[in-house]
């Protein structure tokens, strides 16, 4: 297939400041997509490239799917807007039916915004919205945890365990705390959940004995913390969470931006672990990537607690986005759900996730890499660090890319993420321009 190729030159790509980009680097050296389909994607230089992390973890369907496009198109012309605060349109309630039917029983609550970011955000001011609704409103303290990473607002940054993510924003939200990380650096290679590390899960129980559990109002976590490198809890760490949590009426809330829609071998991680938090957020394969949304889902508990609060003709809760539950965007989610449904994707990628574990950890020998981590069809790849911390990563990551490959790196570590799509002959071309590229690193070093 022949890709569209670009004219660029350095100052044709000034006037886009990019996101979390190194963007001098990037410009004097552009890696630019300018096509996509299935697993693959083409740059403006025509080469092909796999895409080993589905984007941003966005695009379990495989890029290009005709139907999502084909939804969107017929959503455009025919319901292109209209206001979601007092009206609304059929497909938000289409497509949060679709979600509810999938998530844990009592979590039938689907409130839609346009990002993870966004999610975080609504689920801080849910929480928020709940405990004062029940007359707790002295519960103002949030926990969250080293590592973690909710996004960049102001609320997911003050949560962030992340230290270039917060060091510039000193002016974050106060009465924020954070447990340990369950990485443990005595435990490497490990394939699935470590047998060792359930008492890091007490960190919140001394948070309640030094702040009182009476002052906190939620717990967040990712159930795996996808964006610095998959690390997957403990045994026994997230029910250990939520037993901390009712003993102390904490609300217990899973951020599942990345885990959520099958990545961890199970609809969400929730279901894999089998702990059922009371708030969760979503976003990315929402829509496989095709339209910005994220949402945030409640147990019938948080959702009736606010709403009663109020009286019949009252808006409950003071919040929303103009673009909540945009018909676009909704109409991208229902293609997608509907796509999963008749694809059987969440069961293929639980049926791949023993090949690609497989795959990711026959790289083991390679003297550069230090850790590996996986579960489901994600796992991160720690890279031994040279020079300054993530000097490595982002050069690996473009040596990566000219050969091929995409992967998205967090400091010096990959985390691959396949499309579920992948046959076993894509994994095996991630695996083999993986160790390639590696091979390449340790004998340039
Ligand atoms: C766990 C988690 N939460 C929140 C976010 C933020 O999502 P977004 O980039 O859509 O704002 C991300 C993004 O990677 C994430 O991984």
């Amino acid at each position: 297939m022949n890709a569209p190729v670009a004219n660029l030159s350095v100052n044709s790509l000034e006037a886009h400041w990019m996101p979390f980009t190194a963007n001098k680097d990037f410009k004097a050296e552009p890696r630019l997509i300018v096509k996509s389909e299935g697993v693959y994607a083409w740059d403006h230089k025509g080469g092909k490239v796999i895409d080993g992390s589905s984007g941003l973890f966005c695009v379990p369907a495989g890029h290009g799917r005709k139907e999502i496009a084909d939804a969107v198109h017929n959503a455009l012309l025919t319901n292109d807007y209209c206001s979601p605060f007092g009206s609304g349109q059929p497909t938000s309630f289409t497509l949060a039916q679709m979600v509810s039917n999938i998530l844990p029983d009592p979590i039938n609550h689907v409130f839609f915004v346009n990002s993870g970011s966004e999610a975080i955000d609504t689920a801080l001011k849910i929480a928020m919205a709940y405990h004062r609704a029940k007359g707790d409103g002295q519960r103002t303290r949030f926990v969250s945890r080293e590592r973690a990473y909710h996004g960049v607002n102001i609320g997911g940054v003050s949560l962030s365990g992340m230290v270039k993510n917060r060091e510039t924003f000193s002016g974050v939200m106060p009465n924020v705390v954070c447990m340990r990380h369950t990485w443990n650096p005595e435990e490497r290679f490990v394939r699935g959940q470590p047998e060792s590390g359930i008492e890091m899960a007490d960190d919140l129980q001394r948070f309640c004995e030094t702040y009182g559990g009476s002052t906190i109002a939620a717990v967040f976590v990712e159930p795996v913390a996808g964006s610095t490198g998959c690390l997957v809890p403990p045994k026994g760490y997230l029910e250990r969470l939520r037993e901390i949590c009712d003993e102390h009426g904490i609300l217990l809330v899973f951020d599942e931006v990345i885990t959520g829609f099958g990545r961890c071998g199970a609809p969400f991680a929730s279901q894999l672990f089998g702990v059922t938090p009371d708030i969760m957020t979503m976003a990315k394969a929402l829509t496989n990537g095709s339209q910005p949304m994220g949402a945030v889902a409640v147990q019938d508990f948080v959702y009736d607690g606010v709403m009663n609060a109020s009286p019949d003709a009252a808006i409950e809760f003071f919040h929303g986005y103009t673009y909540s539950g945009h018909p676009a965007a909704c109409a991208a989610g229902v293609a997608t759900q509907q796509i999963y449904i008749d694809e059987n994707l969440f069961e293929k990628a639980a049926d791949m996730s023993e090949y690609f574990l497989d795959g990711i950890f026959s790289l083991r020998d390679l003297d550069i890499i230090s850790d590996i981590r996986g579960i489901g069809m994600m796992a991160g790849v720690d890279l031994k660090t040279k020079g300054a911390p993530g000097s490595r990563g982002g050069g690996v990551q473009k040596r990566l890319f000219w050969n091929g490959m995409h992967v998205k790196f967090t400091g010096d570590c990959g985390i691959v993420a396949p499309p579920f799509v992948s046959d076993k002959s894509h994994i095996d071309e991630m695996i083999e321009k993986l160790r390639k590229t590696l091979e390449e690193e340790q004998a340039a070093s």
